[in-house]
């Protein structure tokens, strides 16, 4: 077996994202106040996660259903006592069954984005409207940078072992806009995130695809060498670790019947 047939698909284990990656949902909670769910609607809630976004959508619609791809998560999510289902993000299979599709955090990780655009199409109903926010074009691209620079050495191509998809405004919106869509609003973000603990948590949790397609023996001195390229760049002894996120935002509508689409 190769390096790379070695690395397996990125896990999910609520635990350690809970740990390391509560900031996510953290810092999407104003993407709620971009979506304005009203209290008669029925929303689903795509890439869901442990549910911590899905409870807060819970509180001001009339129903929520969270979706996810990970059982592991999806069971967070139900311990919520929320509605979440186990469903491929690229396999959406409800017909005109929401007013609104709420993402967070969740499209970079699909790599076929006509086929998640599709699905969010036809869960809309007519004049229903999505609004998300995910990597955008730049996103980690010092962490993504360092860690092909310290994995290479080891026979490891990082980069062709990123699953992330990273798309510009420009990419984002024609794609939407040639499945009908009315775009809104669409735009990138630079937000640089301060991690909660040091930047080997982040790759055991984000970037765990790369780390097991290292031998066991070599993954201690990749993180090292990683962090030791990153320090000058993106540490601050006062802040710790930030991250170099880049979102890209975006506000879209199902046209109404008579509107065209
Ligand atoms: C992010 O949420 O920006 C992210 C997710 C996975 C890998 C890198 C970044």
């Amino acid at each position: 077996m190769t390096r790379h047939e070695r690395a397996s698909d990125q896990s999910w284990d609520p635990d350690r994202y809970a740990r390391n990656a509560r900031f996510v949902a953290e810092l999407g909670a104003p993407l709620i106040d971009l979506l304005e769910p009203r209290p008669h609607e029925e929303i689903l809630d795509l890439g869901c996660g442990d549910g911590a976004l899905t409870a807060e959508l819970a509180g001001r619609c009339k129903a929520v259903v969270g979706v996810d791809a990970s059982p592991e998560q999806v069971a967070a999510a139900r311990a919520r006592s929320l509605d979440a289902r186990v469903v491929d993000g690229h396999d959406l299979r409800f017909e005109a069954a929401f007013d609104a599709v709420f993402t967070n955090a969740a499209l970079h990780w699909m790599a076929r984005p006509d086929a998640v655009i599709e699905g969010i199409w036809r869960a809309l109903r007519p004049g229903g409207r999505v609004v998300g926010e995910m990597g955008g074009e730049g996103n980690v691209r010092r962490i993504r940078e360092a860690l092909e620079t310290a994995a290479a050495p080891c026979g490891v191509d990082a980069a062709a072992l990123f699953r992330w998809y990273f798309p510009s405004v420009e990419e984002y919106r024609d794609r939407l806009e040639a499945r009908g869509f009315a775009v809104a609003s669409i735009e990138l973000i630079e937000r640089p995130t301060r991690l909660p603990g040091d930047i080997a948590a982040w790759l055991e949790t984000f970037a765990e695809r790369v780390l097991l397609a290292l031998d066991a023996a070599d993954r201690p001195a990749v993180v090292d060498r990683v962090r030791e390229i990153l320090r000058p760049q993106i540490y601050d002894p006062a802040a710790g670790w930030v991250a170099d996120y880049v979102r890209l935002r975006f506000r879209a509508f199902k046209p109404s019947c008579g509107e065209g689409g």
